[in-house]
């Protein structure tokens, strides 16, 4: 089989990388994860992607003159790997245009919440704030406006009486981890494209 090689981006704690990790080790699995880039040094994520003995790399925005500099060079780092398809999975910075375009229809991102609902961030907080009953994530194709490209997969949790966001929040990213693996098959196999 020849399998696709897949690139993450991580900021925080990497549990849909972590997924997308153990999705992969499956032998008929259609893609392997190659690299894990963060913004973010401290990421516990990369740690985790290091010790299953994926490649990692670490770049702080701060550390460039401007956010395309900076993204020139994720864009160099995930094509040193030959990345096919690039993978967000907790990555808190906005992408500009010209990365999101040289990566258009090969980039997927998983959203906590059923988009087009709640765009952006608190979104467990403003679904309880709005008495929602339903709540979930999608994975989607990243475009250049914020949380707005082409869904792949969603899944639907209930709401509970008395739900907290965190305890919203660690339904949901149950099945975070479940439609993350399954949107990457989709991908992987050409049973999904952009446009
Ligand atoms: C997840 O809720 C994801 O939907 C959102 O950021 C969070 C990342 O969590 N984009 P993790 O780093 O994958 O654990």
């Amino acid at each position: 089989m020849n399998r696709k090689r897949v690139g993450i981006l991580i900021s925080g704690r990497g549990s849909n990388m972590s997924a997308l990790i153990a999705a992969a080790k499956a032998p008929d699995y259609p893609a392997e994860i190659v690299g894990v880039l963060s913004n973010r040094a401290a990421a516990p994520g990369l740690a985790i992607a290091a010790a299953e003995g994926i490649a990692t790399a670490s770049l702080a925005q701060s550390k460039f003159p401007s956010r395309d500099m900076f993204e020139d060079v994720m864009t160099q780092t995930l094509e040193s790997w030959d990345v096919d398809f690039v993978c967000l999975a907790g990555f808190m910075r906005i992408l500009g245009e010209d990365f999101v375009n040289h990566w258009a229809g090969r980039m997927i991102n998983i959203h906590p919440s059923l988009l087009p609902l709640y765009k952006g961030l608190d979104t467990h907080q403003r679904a309880l704030a709005d008495g929602a009953t339903v709540h979930g994530c999608t994975v989607h194709f990243v475009t250049p406006g914020l949380d707005e490209g082409a869904p792949i997969l969603q899944a639907q949790v209930p709401v509970l009486a008395g739900d907290t966001p965190d305890t919203l929040s660690a339904r949901v990213l149950v099945e975070e981890h479940r439609i993350y693996p399954e949107a990457l098959r989709l991908l992987a196999t050409g049973k999904v494209g952009a446009l």
